[in-house]
């Protein structure tokens, strides 16, 4: 009878050190670093005997590589996106991956708000100024932010957070949004884009990208914003078309803008940043350092591994972006947990408890998620099983993989 394997990980791309520990905190998990992101040779031969991988943006997982990874249980991206992973070819391996989608909403909220008091104080121009030697000591076009109205645009995780920072420096939030949303303290729901646009000093987009929103702020849009408002992008780079955006403050329609995301962005140190925007006057450009803070990091870090552990030791898939959740909890002493994925087929769990009434086994609970072709079938069994039984579950007609833990 197989017995609960020995867990190995690998972390890449100087993955947060507080994720070791994190992965470790329901049963002993061995972990090796590599930092960066190794050539494919290396990262071939290193994954062949590693449970989990845990990976930043730079490192990419195909097919061929999850093909290499026999042992692999679980990818975990130490980030919010997982477009750098294949995530049919990791699903149909029957390979869960996890990721931290809202660690840094924080750190993206702050920066904004950052953003608006620097902007309505008209910071920027005034630190360009003084490092050509020029002493700009004026209160002209300088603005406290309470009282004045913000117009968030999408109002999820970093626009909600962001409404009950702004409001408690006293502004007046307002918010649109496609999805219905509960408003916090006093912000108000508005009916439509334009009417955000044309009510709001600053408006800050906080929206994904999606068809809907590519250039969701473009000429006319600018053009119904009120004269000497402010526009902040830190969401996506597509969100805004830059070339209006730069017109619009050369013209001076408007006052300032904070920009953390470009169409174009370099892809690493040595290529060099290029937009219209980097000449024009009271404008913040950061380098897509929006959910960049150490708090972040160590926050993806726990997130992350705490999936990674969960799934090891519980086999719980919740929050898994290519998976059926399943949250069977904690395992009872004395019992086998059964974790198979599996093709979305009639029959699978028929055929699985039969395996195990014909091993004897009792069946003391049982949790089935289905997503598309793909099914997760977790069962709890009491009873000694004969040694041979991984073999026969593996063996079913639509089973992708199996994994035992012991109680
Ligand atoms: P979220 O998914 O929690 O919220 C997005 C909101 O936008 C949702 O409420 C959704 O209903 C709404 N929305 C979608 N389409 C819309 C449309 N056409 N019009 C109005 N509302 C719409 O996302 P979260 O976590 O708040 O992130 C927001 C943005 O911030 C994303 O684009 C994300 O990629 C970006 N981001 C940027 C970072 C940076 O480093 N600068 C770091 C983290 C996130």
């Amino acid at each position: 009878m197989a017995q609960t394997p020995e867990y190995t990980a690998l972390f890449l791309e100087n993955v947060h050190p507080d994720a070791d520990a994190a992965l470790q905190s329901a049963g002993p998990v061995t972990v090796k670093r590599l930092p960066g992101s190794p050539d494919r040779a290396q990262l071939e031969s290193e994954i062949r005997t590693a449970s989990v991988l845990g990976i930043r943006s730079r490192t990419h997982v195909d097919a061929a590589l999850l093909d290499a990874a026999k042992d692999l249980q679980a990818v975990g991206c130490f980030c919010i996106g997982t477009n750098q992973v294949d995530l049919t070819a990791a699903a149909e391996r029957g390979v869960p991956v996890f990721n931290a989608p809202f660690a840094n909403t924080r750190s993206v909220a702050e920066l904004t708000m950052a953003s608006i008091i620097m902007l309505m104080r008209r910071i920027p121009e005034k630190m360009f100024a003084i490092d050509r030697g020029e002493w700009l000591k004026t209160a002209d076009g300088a603005n406290e932010v309470r009282k004045k109205k913000l117009g968030i645009i999408g109002y999820g995780n970093i626009g909600a957070q962001l409404s009950v920072i702004a409001s408690a420096l006293g502004m007046h939030v307002y918010f649109y949004d496609i999805a219905p949303k509960l408003a916090h303290g006093n912000a108000r729901p508005m009916e439509s884009l334009g009417e955000l646009l044309s009510e709001c000093d600053v408006v800050t987009l906080h929206v994904p990208s999606t068809a809907r929103t590519k250039n969701m702020i473009g000429k006319d849009e600018i053009a119904q914003m009120k004269h000497g408002a402010f526009l902040i992008n830190q969401a996506r780079g597509d969100l805004v078309d830059v070339d209006a955006l730069a017109d619009a403050l050369k013209t001076g329609h408007l006052a300032g803008a904070a920009v953390d995301v470009f169409p174009v962005e370099p892809k690493s140190k040595d290529e060099r940043f290029e937009s219209p925007l980097t000449s024009c006057p009271n404008v913040i450009l950061t380098p897509h350092i929006g959910g960049s803070t150490l708090e972040a990091q160590q926050a993806i870090g726990l997130d992350a591994a705490g999936k990674l552990s969960r799934y090891l030791h519980e086999g719980s898939t919740t929050f898994a972006v290519n998976f059926p959740e399943v949250e069977p909890g904690p395992i009872q002493p004395g019992r086998t947990r059964i974790l198979a994925p599996h093709r979305n087929r009639p029959g699978f769990l028929r055929r699985l408890n039969d395996a195990a009434e014909q091993a004897g086994a009792n069946v003391a609970a049982q949790f089935l998620q289905t997503d598309g072709d793909l099914g997760y079938a977790v069962a709890d069994l009491e009873g000694e099983l004969p040694a041979d039984f991984f073999d026969r579950v593996r063996a079913i007609d639509g089973s992708i993989r199996v994994r035992l833990i012991k109680g």
